[in-house]
């Protein structure tokens, strides 16, 4: 074997370069695949454009690292495995597992893994079920692909459900239990052979279906977090995004098999960062135990007319000095796109990370270049 790269990327958006970053810093070679040509990744490490939903594109990949890692878990879990057979890889190469990441893509068979594992999550059926045994209110969701609430809508009642016929007609859609939460909490669970533990409990702010701002939430969800890694066989690391009810108790939404927005925190907050973290577990070395002040995280998401990026920086930097930007390095700054996100630390970083990313955001509009 002659792999030349350590680590090797399926995708090469925000997340894969910040675990590139910090395995950087431990001295590993990373490489990345994705369909852009410049991307996030591609401006901090070797890269290879293509496809990921095709399975030589994969192979090529897989073929020139040690070890391999994803950064979004849309792709299928059958491409990789074709991938694994061209390459002539054997599947443990790969972190998460393979059986995992299958559960995870269909947001129905993942719904039923905690269910048959006992952990808490809201009941789902096929839409088929829906009326009968959901009821209403209830969420309708397609079972595979959605991000940023892009495949979720609701239906309080009868009409409202029929209204959304044309599109679940055409297949691939669920029905679950409309969740009447207090707040939305996250927490990032690693779990290796050996280890298995949490980063601390964060309160999440959605909007439009997109986190806001992220901040430590003052409970521990770390249980039922761990159930919910554990309901899908899963090694690595986790975001598990809960519900939390107005009597405190918890419900999975949902897992995502990678470093998770819900874990930008932890870039700045002097302790292991999730992706460190990550490159640890995808790489089979020991993963640490996470600590560190109480920090607070703002997305900065693309704005229409965006103005020099340059001056928003600096503006940001001479008026909020404890403010740490992380900067993706985007092509195109679409509205509602992630772009970047402030954290902040100490007491009322919160308020500071509001104010820091509108000072950002005002200087970054046209007109506010002079
Ligand atoms: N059963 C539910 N009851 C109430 N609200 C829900 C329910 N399911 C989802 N939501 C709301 O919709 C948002 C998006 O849902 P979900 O996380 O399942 O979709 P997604 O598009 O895959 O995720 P993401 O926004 O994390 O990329 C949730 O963060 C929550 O605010
Ligand atoms: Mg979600």
């Amino acid at each position: 074997m002659n792999q030349q790269f350590d680590l090797g990327f399926l995708g090469g958006g925000q997340l894969a370069r910040m675990s590139i970053m910090a395995a950087q810093r431990l001295d590993f070679h990373c490489l990345s695949l994705d369909p852009g040509k410049v991307t996030p990744s591609s401006l901090v490490a070797p890269s290879l454009q293509g496809e990921l939903t095709d399975p030589e594109k994969v192979a090529h990949l897989i073929h020139q690292c040690k070890y391999i890692t994803l950064e979004n878990e849309f792709i299928p879990a059958q491409v990789i495995r074709q991938a694994l057979i061209i390459a002539d890889r054997d599947p443990s190469c790969i972190i998460p597992g393979l059986g995992t990441l299958a559960t995870i893509q269909d947001k129905l068979l993942q719904r039923q893994a905690y269910q048959s594992f006992g952990a808490p999550t809201p009941l789902a059926v096929p839409i088929e079920e829906a009326i009968e045994s959901i009821g209403f209110p209830m969420v309708l969701k397609a079972r595979f692909g959605g991000y940023d609430g892009k495949g979720t809508r609701y239906a309080k009642t009868a009409e409202e459900f029929e209204s959304h016929r044309p599109l679940f007609e055409q297949g691939g859609w669920m029905a679950e239990q409309f969740v009447p939460f207090k707040r939305e909490l996250a927490v990032m669970v690693y779990r290796s052979q050996t280890h298995t533990g949490c980063f601390p409990t964060m309160e999440t702010v959605q909007v439009n279906h997109v986190c806001d701002l992220v901040f430590p939430a003052n409970t521990d969800a770390s249980e039922v977090g761990i159930s919910a890694v554990e309901a899908v066989q899963g090694f690595g690391l986790f975001g598990v995004e809960l519900f939390e009810l107005e009597n405190g108790e918890f419900l999975i939404n949902e897992i995502a098999p990678r470093p998770h927005n819900t874990g930008h925190y932890t870039l700045d907050w002097g302790g292991i960062s999730q992706f460190e973290q990550h490159v640890r577990l995808a790489t089979h070395l020991t993963p640490a135990a996470p600590e560190g002040q109480e920090t607070c995280m703002a997305n900065v998401l693309g704005i229409e007319d965006a103005g020099s990026f340059d001056y928003a920086r600096s503006e940001l930097l001479k008026n909020h000095a404890q403010a740490n930007l992380h900067w993706y390095g985007k092509a195109e700054a679409r509205p509602g796109r992630k772009m970047g996100h402030i954290n902040t630390t100490g007491p009322n970083c919160r308020e500071n990370a509001i104010a820091a990313r509108q000072t950002f955001l005002d200087a970054w509009k046209t007109g506010s270049k002079a």
